[in-house]
């Protein structure tokens, strides 16, 4: 059922672990099955210099959020906020039609991460 980079993700996801001194924190839930995740950022320069996650959840949701910090880590912050919900299953080499919505819990804590660090320099 799931293509094999997200068996590979799901079994040895990058960048797990936590931030202490992040400059912006993304906590999001998925109303539909419960599940959660955290998301860190460090920023330089205006760019993703450290991205890590800990997510609760299912297969499809630890491999995206895998992904979506290699698909982060390096970008500016308005490269990083044009990463789609299309770009996470593209990498993934596709996900299962009923864990499409598990993609957007990693695209929605990319985007509360981005918002938290915007608020916290205003
Ligand atoms: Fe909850 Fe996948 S079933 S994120």
């Amino acid at each position: 059922m799931y293509s094999e980079k997200v068996i590979e993700h799901f079994k040895k996801p990058h960048n797990v672990g936590k931030i202490e001194d992040a400059d912006g924190v993304g906590t999001v839930g998925n109303r539909a099955c419960g599940d959660v995740m955290k998301l860190y950022i460090k920023v330089k320069d205006n760019k993703i210099v450290d991205i890590k996650f800990e997510t609760m959840g299912c297969a499809a949701a630890i491999a995206t959020s895998s992904i979506i910090t290699d698909l982060a880590k390096g970008k500016t912050i308005e490269e990083a906020m044009k990463i789609t919900k299309d770009n996470v299953v593209e990498e993934l080499e596709g996900l299962p039609p009923v864990k499409v919505h598990c993609s957007l819990l990693a695209i929605d804590a990319l985007h509360a991460a981005i918002k938290d660090f915007k608020d916290k320099k205003k």
